[in-house]
């Protein structure tokens, strides 16, 4: 980290913590280069990044000061879906989403797609053009069912991050997470069975379970410490529920990190039900926070957990590289990879092996957490500007997505129609409920660099959802400052 980035950190913080106000005036550059031992042009480029970041606002003549902050909206409360067991729909409206992918003069505000364009993905490119010059034969070759040795032990090192001491033996490649994702499932589970899952929970974990006629049972999530465990024990004494699957760490689409106790607590749950846990990784390494929190796999020495993860968050969906521990259920695990795909394509295998092992992960995964975390902040700052009062708003602990919830007779399916006209594109909420629950949220992405026309895509888009509210008989609020707030203008958030 540069001198000048360390500096604009110290001073984000102190603002953060409520030592420079909202409003007040930040000291002169030069009291700055003083009290630091920093020169001017250090403090310069601090204040220029902050302002960037939107904490600080320059007025001319009179210096830097700490931009009035929008009252923040409450986090979304803990969710109520309907807890019995519903065959999964929404078919519809994945292909919709997968569709608008193509679509290349649409900004897409609601893909899950991560930022492609970092400098410190170019030894990446590198890489794979030196393998296809090498003619390595094994390229053009069936792979071994478990992936290439190689790579399983890149992944087996990169494991120990998330707490899990893995040999090269346990971990079996699939074509992406999803792959992971569906042959667990699979492994554990026959037709006709109940899954529990987070409620909203990733539309291609349902689908899946969709696919092999299995019914899914949606517990109340809450978007700060993730699954109720009070429900899911009442839902385990209800019913015969097979397995839950759960992406604990950087939840998509809510964005929290289960607290360990939680993840501990969870576990023991399906130990005393005997169920088994699918644990859902592919944002983990995307936390904020370092180093980054533990799997529930780290904490499981009966192999109870099946850990699926991929490098489509972390490096390039594109690569097609996932994997899965499945623990006690390694044999049933290779049989549906067998069914499924029957092994991974072998180029990209030996591509990510070689990213990681020459040390290119750790630097680029770096970056990426530190871009998005920045990114979150500028994001939020302009969707409290734009958006109206009576939203709810996630505060997610890595990754880069956020969700936002509005009031009960808000339509988001409409309203991504509509916005189809103003090339913009959001994830509706019901594509993360088995029965189409959560037409009043929706997904925003902030992985791509804030862009002006990102700038104007929020702005069309906090005008299109108080336009919606309005036709629906909403009382619309405009969002107030913390300056108000202090100054006692406004009392209560619409
Ligand atoms: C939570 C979650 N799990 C799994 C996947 C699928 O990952 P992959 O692209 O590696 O198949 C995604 C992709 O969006 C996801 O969001």
């Amino acid at each position: 980290m540069t001198r000048y980035q360390h500096l604009a950190d110290l001073l984000a913080g102190r603002i953060e913590q409520g030592l420079y106000r909202s409003g007040e005036r930040l000291p002169s550059v030069r009291i700055l280069s003083t009290e630091h031992g920093v020169s001017i042009s250090t403090v310069q480029q601090a204040y220029h990044l902050l302002e960037e970041r939107q904490l600080i606002t320059p007025q001319p003549r009179s210096g830097y000061f700490v931009t009035p902050r929008k009252a923040e909206p409450p986090v979304p409360p803990l969710t109520r879906p309907a807890q019995r067991p519903v065959e999964i729909t929404q078919w519809d409206a994945v292909l919709d989403l997968l569709n608008a992918r193509q679509e290349k003069d649409v900004l897409q505000l609601g893909s899950g797609m991560p930022d492609l364009n970092q400098p410190t993905l170019k030894p990446l490119w590198k890489i794979m053009s030196r393998i296809g010059h090498q003619q390595d034969v094994r390229m053009l070759n069936y792979d071994n069912i478990y992936g290439l040795p190689e790579l399983r032990e890149q992944i087996a090192r990169l494991a120990i991050d998330g707490g899990c001491h893995l040999t090269a033996d346990e971990i079996v490649v699939t074509t992406g997470c999803h792959e992971a994702l569906s042959v667990s499932i699979r492994a554990v589970c026959q037709p006709g069975d109940i899954v529990a899952v987070e409620s909203p929970t990733f539309h291609g974990t349902m689908q899946s379970l969709r696919g092999f006629g299995i019914k899914a049972i949606e517990i109340p999530t809450d978007s700060e410490t993730g699954i109720s465990l009070e429900a899911l024990e009442l839902a385990f004494e209800q019913w015969p529920i097979k397995a839950v699957v759960v992406v604990p760490n950087c939840n998509n689409p809510l964005g929290f990190i289960m607290p360990e106790p939680r993840k501990r607590a969870l576990l023991a749950l399906a130990q005393r039900f005997d169920v088994a846990i699918v644990e859902d990784d592919v944002y983990g390494e995307l936390a904020y926070e370092y180093p980054r929190p533990p799997t529930i796999k780290s904490f499981d020495d009966e192999g109870r957990v099946l850990l699926c993860s991929s490098f489509s968050k972390t490096v390039a969906p594109g690569l097609r590289v996932g994997w899965v521990v499945p623990g006690r259920y390694l044999d049933r695990v290779l049989h549906m990879k067998y069914i499924v795909t029957g092994s991974t394509a072998t180029q990209t295998q030996m591509a990510a092996a070689e990213f990681v092992r020459q040390g290119y992960y750790p630097a680029h995964l770096r970056r990426m957490r530190q871009q998005y975390q920045r990114n979150l902040e500028i994001f939020t700052h302009w969707v409290r500007h734009y958006f109206p009062c009576g939203i709810c708003v996630t505060r997610p602990q890595g990754g880069f997505l956020m969700w936002i919830e509005l009031p009960e007779a808000f339509d988001s399916v409409r309203l991504n129609k509509e916005l189809r006209e103003a090339k913009l594109q959001i994830a509706v909420g019901s594509l993360f409920s088995a029965s189409g629950k959560y037409r009043n949220c929706l997904r925003l992405s902030y992985a791509q660099p804030f862009t002006d026309r990102t700038g104007i895509a929020l702005e069309i888009l906090g005008a299109a959802v108080e336009r919606a509210m309005e036709r629906c008989g909403i009382k619309v609020h405009h969002p107030v400052t913390s300056t108000d707030e202090e100054e006692g203008r406004v009392s209560e958030r619409g």
